[in-house]
């Protein structure tokens, strides 16, 4: 069976955390599929569109056969499925990611219990990295230029307005 992962995000946008958890796995898998969630979140509005961020970590990636990048609506579960996908990969930043992601594990296995979940501990130079912080640095006018791909910094700054 070939060994395809799914890596599901909202990537809002995706930061060098991201990029980092993508570069480690891809040795482990045939493909790598990183999926954007585009169903609707109306707690936590995106401040890009699915297209654009997409967009952006296709650009931020070196192309690769082995790399794919898309959103998906709908379950992830269903996604995955529909991608003949038999991993999910995820990363882990803080013991205060854990409750939500475990409780995300429970749930995923609960709907499919064949899908395996694998956890990335993050490199520790990016243990501080969330797309939630970089928003709010480049809201208010400061650098992202460490913390995010050279095109997202540019969106960003568009975005904002600087
Ligand atoms: O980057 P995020 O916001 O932590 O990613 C969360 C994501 C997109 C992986 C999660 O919300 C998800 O899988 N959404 C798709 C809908 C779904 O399957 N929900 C049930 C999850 S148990």
């Amino acid at each position: 069976m070939k060994k395809i992962a799914v890596y599901p995000g909202s990537f809002d946008p995706v930061t060098n955390g991201h990029i980092d958890i993508i570069k480690r796995s891809i040795s482990l898998f045939e493909k790598l599929i990183i999926a954007v969630n585009a169903n609707p979140n109306p707690a936590k509005p995106y401040l890009f569109s699915a297209e654009e961020r997409v967009e952006m970590i296709r650009k931020a990636l070196p192309s690769s056969p082995k790399i794919e990048v898309e959103s998906f609506k709908g379950l992830l579960v269903h996604y995955a499925r529909k991608k003949g996908a038999n991993f999910i990969i995820r990363g882990l930043r803080a013991l205060s990611d854990f409750e939500y992601e475990f409780q995300m594990y429970l749930m995923n296995k609960k709907l499919n219990p064949d899908l395996e979940m694998i956890y990335f501990m993050t490199s520790q130079q990016y243990s501080h990295l969330s797309s939630s912080v970089i928003k709010e640095i480049a809201k208010l006018g400061g650098s992202t230029i460490n913390f995010v791909p050279p095109v997202v910094e540019k969106k960003l700054l568009e975005k904002f307005g600087y």
